[in-house]
């Protein structure tokens, strides 16, 4: 059977641990190309010399995907090593949980410019490629924060909302040139960013089994579940999807809880 992502040369950020490894390790079984970022150096590299591909398969670069420059160069760098980048996925992200009137100046400042302007750099700095080149696949990996609202979690989901409207925003741009943009919203994924989650409350543990328990299945996504939608989102095999918001999440968000 003919690989799904043949041809696909893929900028993936937030690669080296979670979702993003999951996602890389996803679509170099289906034949992409991949350059993958990490604002961890030191964590990207192990991740990257684990990963089982042939060479001239994964490039990768240390970049805080909030700092344009250095995305920009990236992307270059990408062009160079794996070919023109013709899908973006943007996932790194990072969970900021306050209250309105607790969260600070800075933590709203580094929630936008990481959970939305991260995006919208990437974005700007491999569009022009795809679009002199008759167009590319972006994935956003947003999350249920985009749509619903868990108290206590300010201004995380604000982000995530925004980086729906960033999703939608570039889609209609670029319908009409070949660029599909759309959002993968997982619910709780179990990552080293969920542990970290559970293990702010004074019980880890009973933090987890609740977790779980709000579930319809009573359990959380793994990583990989994740990746095999983006993979199919990333994809030919979904043309006519676009501004679209793929929700991968057991159910939880049609759950009506007892008041
Ligand atoms: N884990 C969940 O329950 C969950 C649920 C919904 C959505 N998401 C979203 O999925 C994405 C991945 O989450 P995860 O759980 O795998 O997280 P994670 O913390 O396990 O991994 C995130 C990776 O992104 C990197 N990163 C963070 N900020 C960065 C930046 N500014 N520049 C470059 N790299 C940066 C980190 O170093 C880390 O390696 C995020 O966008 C997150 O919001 C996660």
């Amino acid at each position: 059977m003919a690989e799904r992502l043949s041809g696909k040369r893929i900028f993936l950020t937030g690669a080296a641990q979670g979702i993003g490894l999951a996602i890389a390790e996803a679509c170099l079984a289906e034949g992409a190309k991949l350059f993958l970022v990490d604002q961890d150096g030191a964590l990207l590299e192990k991740t990257v010399a684990g990963l089982v591909a042939p060479k001239g398969h994964v490039g990768h670069s240390t970049a805080d995907i909030s700092d344009g420059p250095a995305i920009k160069a990236a992307i270059a760098r990408a062009n160079a090593e794996i070919g023109l980048v013709n899908a973006l996925i943007n996932n790194a992200g990072m969970n900021v949980f306050s209250t309105p009137l607790e969260a600070t100046e800075e933590e709203w400042t580094r929630n936008f410019d990481v959970n939305v302007k991260g995006a919208w750099n990437c974005s700007k700095a491999v569009l022009p490629g795809m679009l002199a080149n008759g167009g590319g696949a972006i994935l956003n990996i947003a999350s249920t924060h985009g749509f619903t609202i868990i108290p206590h979690t300010f201004p995380y989901p604000v982000a995530k909302h925004a980086l729906l409207g960033l999703t939608k925003s570039l889609a209609l741009e670029y319908a009409g040139q070949g660029v599909r943009v759309n959002a993968l919203a997982p619910g709780y994924v179990e990552t080293q960013k969920a542990i970290d989650y559970w293990n702010s409350f004074p019980d880890p543990a009973a933090a987890r089994a609740n977790t779980m328990a709000l579930h319809p299945g009573g359990r959380i996504a793994s990583a990989r579940e994740i990746a095999l939608a983006a993979v199919f989102m990333i994809s030919d095999e979904c043309p006519f999807m676009n501004a679209a918001t793929l929700v991968v999440d057991g159910g939880l968000s049609q759950l009506q809880h007892p008041a």
